[in-house]
């Protein structure tokens, strides 16, 4: 294999690969309006685990689902009277809704960091479209860069920050909005404000004039690599499980259910058997989430290494394991 990332430009042909890699888990980057996307089909798990591993990210950071048409996405997320009124106004375009996840849509966990709610967005690219209609599956896509770098508005861009980390970058020129989506947060019941979480393509009063009241201020706080400056919620927000977590668990002390790894078997499910941490990855937030509904006394990890993915994986264990804040938010 080359050492050169592979962009291809805009044919029937270079559209079908894409397609194709997509559908079987592989990761394609694309053009959108806002800026290239690192894209992977969203309901599956270790093609998402990839993105994360593509990026270099130290923790799991939700990624935007991209869907074909706003009916696409109200079917991936629970759209309310506002979020439809947002969506007929800038849909298709650089708006993204945080809304909560629907159960039956087969969403990976990974793609929202184990939370209940995910963001969506409908691209107006040309390509992007063209791409989610052919692939009839939503695409998860961050920018697609290397965490902490700046997001690319050319093929080659990409392909300098990831190089053949991605599996094809499909080159559609430049991106015209050339600064990433605008998203607000729609998951709160509607006598809660709504927050905008990161400016972007769409002006704050663009929205607040659909909306009919001004959008709660995103907090300076919280801002992680190339992570929105968001509200105070956004990293407290992170799922954690109900039950307590212990890291590092080789035995399984009374009443704990200890999650495997590699070797350490457990007496719950293992998160590879292997030891492949993207295995681990991809199978993390369900398992958590598995583990938790049965609500154990304690839930316990056995050691994943600090190399690769295992990193974001300890990160996400270790806000887990955490001494738990007990004021609401
Ligand atoms: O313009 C864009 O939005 C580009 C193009 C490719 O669509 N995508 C993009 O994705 O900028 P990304 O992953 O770099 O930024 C998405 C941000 C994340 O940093 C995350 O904090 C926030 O959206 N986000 C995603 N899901 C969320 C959720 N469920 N709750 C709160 N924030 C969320
Ligand atoms: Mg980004």
């Amino acid at each position: 294999m080359s050492a050169e990332a592979r962009i291809l430009p805009e044919t029937n042909a270079s559209i079908d690969e894409a397609v194709e890699r997509l559908r079987s888990g592989g990761l394609v980057a694309f053009p959108t309006e806002t800026v290239y996307g690192l894209g992977a089909d969203a309901t599956n798990d270790t093609a998402v685990a990839r993105i994360y591993e593509a990026k270099g990210r130290p923790s799991f950071n939700p990624l935007i689902v991209h869907a074909a048409s706003a009916a696409a996405a109200f079917r991936l997320a629970m759209g309310d009277p506002r979020a439809v009124a947002l969506a007929d106004a800038f849909w298709p375009g650089a708006l993204t809704l945080v809304l909560p996840r629907r159960k039956e849509a087969g969403l990976s966990w990974l793609v929202s960091a184990g939370l209940d709610t995910v963001a969506v967005r409908v691209p107006v690219h040309p390509l992007a479209v063209r791409l989610l209609e052919q692939a009839r599956v939503p695409i998860a896509a961050p920018s697609a860069n290397r965490s902490g770098q700046v997001s690319p508005t050319k093929a080659s861009h990409v392909a300098r920050s990831l190089g053949t980390g991605v599996d094809l970058i499909l080159d559609g020129g430049d991106c015209p909005v050339g600064l990433e989506s605008t998203i607000i947060d729609l998951s709160q019941p509607a006598d809660r404000p709504v927050t905008l979480l990161r400016p972007g393509g769409v002006t704050p009063a663009e929205i607040e004039s659909i909306l009919g009241h001004t959008l709660a201020a995103p907090a300076p706080e919280a801002a992680e690599g190339d992570a929105p400056r968001s509200s105070p919620g956004q990293l407290a927000s992170h799922y954690a499980p109900d039950a307590p977590l212990r890291m590092n668990a080789i035995k399984a002390h009374p009443g704990e259910v200890l999650i495997g790894f590699g070797a350490v078997a457990g007496n719950g499910p293992n998160l590879s058997k292997t030891g492949d941490l993207r295995e681990a990855a991809a199978r993390l937030f369900a398992v958590l989430h598995s583990v938790d509904a049965d609500r154990p006394e304690a839930i316990a990890v056995a050691p994943i290494p600090e190399t690769g993915l295992g990193i974001a994986i300890n990160d996400r264990l270790r806000r887990a394991a955490a001494p738990r804040n007990t004021l609401a938010f």
